[in-house]
């Protein structure tokens, strides 16, 4: 019997078809129909950290500084708590603290917009940079597809920049800056994120930092910068500063997320954008209130229960999320170092499996010289009890590839154990069913 329709999918936006926009549904739907599989696939923070009690202790210090700290009657406190609110959100200063405090960076509390999660900063941002039809994004690949998809809802084209093994070609970057002008094009930003990627796990020199700020200048570009990983490295090594914190011209906006460092049910995030904008009218004010007034039509504001959630948390550690964070970071970084080791046994020299070896994160690459699709996850899946993610969901092409994302995150090192000994099964059946090479 056929089933009657009431619309099709052409007459929707043209994102909603898009790959990039079925990617996490796809990757959560596999999840979901083999949840006895290991998973290797999320990064997501580990579930035994979450406190019941936290939520509400963070909750009463957070209405206790609005008293004590703020001079707001318990009235005013419960109306900033309960009502709706301030568009660009109620915890900016202790944003702007915290990032005084773990990063080094003077950021005026002004230009901070609390977002619900990063995911909505990259929205606004780029719905913001979409003035016309002639303007692109550059990214650094492989991209975070939240990026490219958000991208794909505001119709800005995506134009990938090498990534490479120093996190980002400059080269590559100049190239796609001028190919893009030569085309008529405005490239308007390039998407990075210096600090242990999504996916790739690699990490921007501190050079190469600095020279990608001149080239920023040179080109006229915005630096879109993400980093919600920042705080994991795996050694003892000193954090390098954020692109942000070493912009002196305004070229960076931040974006940051407490998803990781807190609570991700909170869904609360951020971005710096103290870029100044000039107004038809003469008056010149920072991006940051552009921004907000999109926000203002997508989602209000954000929840003031989850701000203060994540405010009551900053207070309770004096705005350090690096104190607050000393557990976590040492059981991804444990983590991290297992899976790497687990990779050397199950793949010794000579392997045709190579891997990343990033500094810190929750993320490792393995590339195989096979291809590697949604086909194959659900292969591995079904046959093998192992998940992990297929590394074309952060390539914006249909271009075949073989490699595939490990994540440390949300697993122990026993279950990393197991993962590994199911994916080293699967990728020696897939070595053993390949062609033989031409001679
Ligand atoms: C690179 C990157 N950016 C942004 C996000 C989204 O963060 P949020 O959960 O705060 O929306 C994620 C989430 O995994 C991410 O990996």
């Amino acid at each position: 019997m056929d089933t009657p329709v009431d619309l099709a999918v052409a007459d929707l936006h043209p994102a909603v078809d898009d790959p990039a926009l079925n990617s996490m549904n796809f990757l959560n739907e596999v999840a979901q129909h083999w949840p006895d599989a290991v998973s290797l696939a999320a990064g997501r923070p580990y579930e035994q950290f979450f406190d019941d009690d936290a939520p509400r202790r963070w909750l009463e210090r957070f209405r206790r500084h609005l008293v004590e700290d703020q001079g707001q009657s318990p009235a005013q406190a419960r109306r900033t708590l309960f009502q709706y609110g301030r568009t660009k959100g109620i915890v900016h200063h202790l944003i702007a603290q915290n990032l005084a405090v773990d990063e080094g960076m003077q950021v005026d509390p002004e230009a901070v917009v609390v977002t619900v999660g990063c995911q909505e900063a990259m929205f606004l941002v780029l719905q913001a940079l979409r003035a016309g039809p002639r303007d692109v994004l550059l990214a650094v690949a492989p991209t975070y597809v939240g990026l490219t998809g958000a991208a794909r809802l505001v119709d800005l084209p995506v134009r990938p920049v090498a990534g490479g093994p120093t996190g980002v070609d400059l080269a590559d970057l100049a190239e796609q800056a001028r190919r893009a002008r030569g085309e008529g094009l405005r490239p308007r930003a390039c998407y990075v994120m210096p600090d242990f990627a999504n996916p790739s796990g690699v990490s921007i020199g501190l050079d190469d930092r600095r020279r990608l700020l001149e080239l920023a200048a040179e080109q006229e570009l915005l630096l879109i910068e993400d980093n919600p990983y920042g705080l994991f490295p795996a050694g003892d090594q000193d954090r390098l500063p954020t692109l942000k914190a070493l912009d002196t011209r305004r070229r960076v906006i931040y974006l940051g997320s407490f998803a990781k460092t807190v609570l991700p049910g909170a869904r609360v995030g951020y971005l710096v954008a103290d870029q100044r904008v000039a107004g038809v009218d003469g008056t010149v004010g920072l991006l940051a209130d552009q921004l907000a007034k999109i926000k203002s039509m997508v989602t209000v504001n954000t929840s003031a229960l989850a701000q203060a959630m994540i405010g009551g948390a900053l207070l309770e550690h004096d705005g350090s999320l690096v104190s607050a964070n000393l557990r976590e970071r040492a059981a991804y970084a444990r983590n991290l170092r297992h899976l790497l080791a687990g990779l050397e046994r199950r793949f010794p020299p000579p392997s045709l499996a190579t891997w990343t070896t990033p500094g810190g994160g929750f993320f490792v690459v393995l590339s195989v010289p096979f291809r590697v699709d949604d086909a194959l996850l659900r292969r591995s899946a079904e046959r093998y009890g192992v998940l992990w993610t297929p590394m074309a969901h952060f390539y914006d092409d249909a271009t075949p590839v073989g490699a595939l994302r490990l994540s440390v995150s949300a697993v122990t090192p026993d279950q990393i154990d197991l993962g590994l000994d199911r994916l080293a099964a699967l990728v020696a059946d897939e070595l053993d069913h390949m062609p033989a090479p031409a001679r």
